[in-house]
């Protein structure tokens, strides 16, 4: 079975982290973070893959190449304009050809069984089964109500509070039967969610249930999140083995002073150095190649690659870029995002959410906010 992997969004909702990196390659515990799909597709016996790209497409392709590393085989198709989850799956019908084939979100971490869903599948002859995940909060995502039989009663995108009677949701991996593409109008912008789906209800389409992990990273507290269940072994990813018993994992060589603290669950990545008296942890995830003077603190965060932390530096629950650097005496708090490359100097108070736009500089003291 092949699988379709749909990329193409822009990923607005991540904003900085995504002005310049598409969502896919955002780093999740240091790796982009559609590689964890594309191991989780492998794991379960898919081989071949297709990338459904738009926005930023360079990079993804640059990166997975071929798909050999992974043992996989990958083929890319870049879309002109988008042309919505269900218009860029009929755009790459010809690398899919017959047969039943997988679709998916790109911007899910689960642990969700593949082969009991295709399995499910099969058993109900469907035409389409949706994965199908409960979630507290229904409305940024798609409904789905079903019969006693697992067929779809419902689906609704994006309900409001006084619509939902149910928990739920479209959990973004679908497997089609190839005669669902003659439901797909070529060229134009064309959606699952708000057309194909609810004009299949009645007509073959099943929702499978699943209570595995299952977590949309397309939010900053949802990035946060996925990174916190990685390090609590929530969800089966390829970083788990690295956590030891203790709940550490270098991912290579670290230059770490006596005397400075490490708080697990904590990930570091390749060539940081951490100075006598900082501290890291609980639940942070440093990227490769970032210093983090005396006196610092990293907590309940992330930091991507080569970023600087100066001394007393503060960071918690909070996401710093690639190559930031946060000034002494600084904190960063309260879902801040510090983007690529800005250099926030000393004396600054970010918290409350607050975005700081890639390359920025805040001068000395600057912001208390
Ligand atoms: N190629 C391509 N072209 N991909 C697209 C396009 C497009 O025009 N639009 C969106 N995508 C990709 C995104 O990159 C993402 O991987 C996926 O399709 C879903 O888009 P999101 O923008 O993340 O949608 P959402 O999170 O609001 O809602 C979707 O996912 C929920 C589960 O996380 C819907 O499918 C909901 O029904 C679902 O519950
Ligand atoms: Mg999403």
């Amino acid at each position: 079975m092949k699988a379709v992997i749909l990329v193409g969004g822009q990923g607005k909702r991540l904003r900085p982290l995504t002005l310049g990196t598409p969502k896919p390659m955002v780093p999740l515990a240091n790796k982009p973070f559609v590689s964890y799909v594309l191991e989780r597709l492998r794991n379960h016996g898919i081989s071949e893959v297709v990338f459904s790209m738009g926005y930023l497409p360079d990079g993804i392709k640059a990166y997975f190449g071929d798909g050999g590393d992974l043992g996989l085989k990958v083929t890319y198709v870049t879309e002109e304009r988008p042309l919505g989850t269900a218009g860029a799956v009929k755009n790459v019908e010809e690398h899919v050809g017959d047969g039943d084939f997988l679709v998916l979100n790109g911007d899910i971490l689960t642990d969700l069984d593949l082969g009991s869903l295709i399995a499910y599948h099969n058993e109900k002859q469907a035409v389409a089964t949706i994965a199908l995940t409960p979630v507290e909060d229904p409305t940024a995502y798609g409904l789905v109500r079903t019969g006693g039989a697992g067929e779809v009663l419902g689906f609704l995108e994006k309900p409001s509070w006084d619509q939902i009677d149910t928990n739920l949701i479209n959990a973004g991996t679908y497997v089609l039967r190839s005669e669902v593409f003659d439901l797909i109008p070529p060229g134009v912008e064309h959606s699952f969610e708000r057309g194909v789906f609810p004009r299949l209800v009645g007509k073959g389409l099943y929702g499978y249930r699943s209570d595995d992990y299952w977590m949309d990273i397309g939010t900053p507290e949802k990035y946060l999140q996925a990174h916190y269940d990685i390090l609590e072994k929530n969800v089966e990813t390829s970083v788990s083995d690295c956590l030891d018993q203790d709940f550490v994992c270098m991912q290579g060589q670290v230059h770490l002073e006596t005397g400075a603290k490490l708080v697990p669950p904590v990930i570091i990545g390749e060539g940081c150095t951490i100075r006598a008296g900082a501290r890291v942890g609980r639940m942070a995830i440093v990227g490769p190649g970032c210093t983090i003077a005396a006196g610092s603190v990293v907590e309940e965060s992330v930091l991507q690659e080569g970023c600087i932390l100066e001394e007393n530096a503060v960071v918690r629950r909070s996401i710093i870029a690639r190559g930031a650097s946060v000034g002494a005496g600084t904190l960063v708090a309260g879902g801040a995002i510090i983007g690529e490359n800005a250099r926030v100097e000393g004396d600054n108070i970010l918290t409350n959410h607050i975005r700081v736009y890639p390359g920025t500089v805040v001068r000395e003291g600057s912001i208390k906010f």
